[in-house]
Parts: structure tokens; C-alpha cells; sequence
């Protein structure tokens, strides 16, 4: 099939720099912390980017988010350069294209609205519905993520982390997008929790054909559910290949020294 091979997200010799303070004479200093970065998302596949704390992760999350600015390459999504889009001006099809999945619902979540009102909220904002359509919109929603529809009376302080993960990633789905950026999504969950949000995000991937950006230290959890991968060291891959090849056959020490560190799995979970 043509489609699965398809690239939705292309990233090319991407280089991003930070500010870092002023000289005396108000010249800004900068740390480049991504260095040439260059990988492919397939349409409907997983592209894991795991390494060290620092190593860049986020940022380039945020890159392809358009949340900071890049001082060189670029970023294409389904044929378009969206790094050639000025600041500021991102078009709203984008946004609702290529959503974000947090680390901490807690704190990604208003502590002050019901689940199901977050939901509907986006739901509400991204396609204007109303009434029972909106009603039976965000029913679906907490139905496709898991959720049981009582739970929408509840505030975030009341839900337990899986839960809390579930609303964040129904309110993400609202828009209907193709790409899923999954900042550590599954990392401050305990591991059956962290097994059942990584089986969520498998089928909701067959279901709508979601592609993801998995961002992930953990080398156990991307194993799983990526079908590529990037191990980034200082802002540049070490190693990028298919899952099994990076696993299997790593080409450099670094991605060596960081499999040794992990137990071994007996092979990709069903
Ligand atoms: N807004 C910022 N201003 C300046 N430097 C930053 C900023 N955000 C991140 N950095 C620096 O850029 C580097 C990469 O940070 P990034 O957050 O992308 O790492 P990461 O791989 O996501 O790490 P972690 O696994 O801890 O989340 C780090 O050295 C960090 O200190
Ligand atoms: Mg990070």
C-alpha cells in the first residue's frame, strides 16, 4: 500500500539555537543545542527520538510545533515547508493538524475545569459544534480513549494519571489531526498504566492513521511502539534506522552503551 509509505513530516538539516544572556555590549550570545538534525515520519508510523536529558528532544518537538524559532533547515509537513511560514503566522489547519501529548497531564490540564468541558472546549473551538452534536462528539471521544463517559464530571485532582492522560489525549484528538507529537507521554505513569496509554496509542493509530513523534528516554518503551527511531546525543543523531536496526545492529558506542543500560526484552510486544 502506497499510503503507509507515504512521509507526512520531514525534518532536514534542522539547527536550533538558544539565547544565552547578553555580551556587555548587548549583543546576544547563543547556544546551538541542535546541530543537523535530519529524519522522515511515514504517514501512519511511529518516529521515536530518544536520548539523555538535554540531548534536544523537546526542542525539536517544539521546532515542528512552530513554538521556536530555527536558525537552519527545514521542516516539511505533507509537501509544505512550514519553516518557511514567518513567526507568528501559523495557520490554523497546521495547529489542528499536529497536536501535543505532555509528560504531566496534571499540569497540562486546567485543575479548574471538568473533563468532559476540556474536552468539549476543543471540540467547541476546533469545530463548532453545539449542543447535542457537541455532546455526542465528546461522548465518542472519551469512548475512543478508554474513558468512562462519568468521568467527565470530575476535575483533574480527582482522575488518577492514566486517566488524567486519557482527557489529555481526547482533548488532542478533538481536531481530528494526523500527527501526534508525544512529549514522554507515557513517563510519569507507573509501568501497567504506562502499558495500557502505549496500547491506547497503538490502536487510535490503526483506528485514525496517526502518525507519531514519540519522544521518549526510554529506550524499553520505544522498542515497542516505533517503528523508527533517532538516538540523539548533544543536539545530533548517533544512531537513526529502523527500530530493529537501531536495536539490533547500532553503529555507534554511545547507542551501544545506552542498550547495555537497559534490560533485555525478549522483542517488540504485541
Ligand atoms: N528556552 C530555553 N532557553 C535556553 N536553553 C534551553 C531552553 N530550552 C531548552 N534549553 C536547553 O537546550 C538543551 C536541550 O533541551 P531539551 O529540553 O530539548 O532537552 P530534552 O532532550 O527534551 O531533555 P529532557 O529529557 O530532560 O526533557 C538543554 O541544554 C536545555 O538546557
Ligand atoms: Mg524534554
Amino acid at each position: 500500500m502506497t499510503a503507509v509509505d507515504d512521509v507526512i513530516l520531514r525534518v532536514e538539516d534542522l539547527r536550533i539555537r538558544y539565547e544565552k544572556g547578553r555580551s556587555i555590549w548587548g549583543t546576544p550570545r547563543y547556544s546551538q543545542v541542535v546541530h543537523g538534525v535530519s529524519f522522515a515520519v511515514k504517514r501512519g508510523e511511529t518516529f521515536g527520538l530518544v536520548g539523555e536529558s538535554g540531548s534536544g528532544k523537546s526542542t525539536i518537538g517544539k521546532a515542528i510545533l512552530r513554538q521556536i524559532p530555527i536558525v537552519g533547515g527545514s521542516i516539511t509537513f505533507e509537501g509544505q515547508r512550514i519553516t518557511e511560514w514567518k513567526e507568528g503566522h501559523t495557520p490554523l489547519s497546521y495547529r489542528r493538524a499536529v497536536q501535543v501529548i505532555f509528560q504531566s497531564p496534571r499540569l497540562s490540564l486546567n485543575a479548574r475545569m471538568l473533563a468532559r468541558d476540556t474536552v468539549a472546549e476543543a471540540v467547541a473551538f476546533h469545530l463548532g459544534l453545539k449542543g447535542s452534536e457537541l455532546d455526542q462528539r465528546v461522548d465518542r471521544l472519551f469512548d475512543d480513549v478508554g474513558l468512562p463517559r462519568h468521568l467527565g464530571d470530575r476535575y483533574p485532582d480527582e482522575l488518577s494519571g492514566g486517566q488524567q492522560q486519557r482527557v489529555a489525549i481526547a482533548r488532542a484528538l478533538a481536531c481530528d489531526p494526523r500527527v501526534v507529537i508525544c512529549d514522554e507521554a507515557v513517563s510519569a505513569l507507573d509501568v501497567s498504566t504506562q502499558a495500557q496509554v502505549i496500547a491506547l496509542l497503538h490502536r487510535l493509530q490503526q483506528e485514525r492513521g496517526l502518525s507519531y513523534v514519540f519522544i521518549s528516554h526510554d529506550l524499553g518503551v520505544v522498542r515497542n511502539l516505533c517503528h523508527a527511531v533517532g538516538v540523539l546525543k548533544h543536539g545530533a543523531f548517533t544512531d537513526i534506522g529502523s527500530v530493529e536496526d537501531v536495536f539490533e545492529r547500532p553503529t555507534s558506542q554511545y547507542t551501544r552503551e545506552l542498550l547495555d543500560a537497559i534490560p533485555r526484552f525478549p522483542g517488540r510486544a504485541a
